[in-house]
């Protein structure tokens, strides 16, 4: 018999939590590649490889580490995941969104994603940093189908607000402040792993997607789903395809993460206590 999604959740964050009793993190951040800076930056902290963690999978992807950091970043306590989970790999959408349920369990109460994008706007070249505004979800799945525990939240959430305006107001004010160029977007969330065909990119630029990806959306959705604050951001790794001149190359997708993660780092270490300030109103 399967264990209901709630115990193992609950398991995990149990485990989690018996191995970093010192910290109540309230606050969590996804990283995609090149973001290591935000990891380095955490102190005195607990590292736990995934596949110790009770019911969590395993990163698959070449330049994914898997391993959670628990520890205090700029005076807050918080939880890194050093590479995330992607439905391409083969998981169902609960497997790679359990994560973002354990973090609710934990106390955790803002959820920031970042992930590697193809810009499709003029606006976004590679290098470029984009807070996501809204997306669209051309995953072909929902991570909340199928029965709905109402512990973790309602049958029908709403997603009017899907990332949080005060957040994204407290990073545009934050990237003023560290002279960070900010674009605002649509991350559009596809299942890949193939990137897409030109006559594809020109579709989904046309449906109103800035930045392509292949993550981010199910955990959004299930952060929300558990009336967490949510902040995403992409790093713009290439132009999508058929807009540039060149074919896209995975090692320099990572390779231009790694640059623009380094920015994306100061951004968000210099959040994260702005955000912890914010933490503990009504939702925003
Ligand atoms: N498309 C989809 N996902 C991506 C891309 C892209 O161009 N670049 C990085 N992740």
């Amino acid at each position: 018999m399967t264990i209901p999604l709630y115990d193992r959740a609950a398991e995990a964050a149990r485990y989690i939590a018996s191995k970093a009793e010192r910290f109540r993190p309230r606050m969590a951040v996804v990283l995609g590649s090149g973001l290591g800076g935000v990891a380095d930056a955490v102190c005195d902290g607990v590292e736990i490889p995934y596949e110790d963690i009770p019911f969590f999978v395993n990163s698959t992807v070449e330049g994914h580490a898997g391993r959670l950091i628990i520890g205090e970043c700029g005076g807050v306590d918080a939880l890194a995941m050093k590479g995330r989970f992607h439905f391409y790999e083969g998981y169902s959408m609960e497997e790679i969104t359990l994560p973002v349920r354990v973090f609710s369990l934990m106390g955790v109460r803002t959820l920031i994603l970042t992930n590697a994008a193809g810009g499709t706007s003029a606006h976004l070249q590679p290098g470029s940093l984009m807070i996501i505004t809204d997306h669209i979800n051309l995953m072909g799945d929902n991570p909340l189908r199928g029965p709905n525990d109402e512990r973790f939240g309602p049958r029908f959430p709403d997603m009017t607000t899907a990332y949080t305006p005060a957040c994204i107001a407290a990073a545009h004010e934050a990237a003023r402040s560290l002279g960070i160029v900010l674009a605002e977007g649509v991350y559009l969330a596809l299942r890949g792993p193939s990137y897409e065909t030109p006559a594809e990119v020109r579709m989904m630029r046309d449906l109103g997607g800035n930045a392509l990806g292949m993550s981010t959306v199910p955990e959004a959705i299930v952060a929300r789903h558990c009336g967490m604050k949510v902040l995403a951001f992409s790093c713009i790794t290439n132009t999508a395809a058929g807009l540039g001149q060149e074919e896209i190359n995975h090692n320099e997708v990572m390779e231009t993460g790694e640059r623009a993660g380094r920015q994306l780092s100061e951004l968000i270490l210099k959040l994260i206590p702005r955000l912890a300030a914010m933490d503990g109103g009504a939702e925003d």
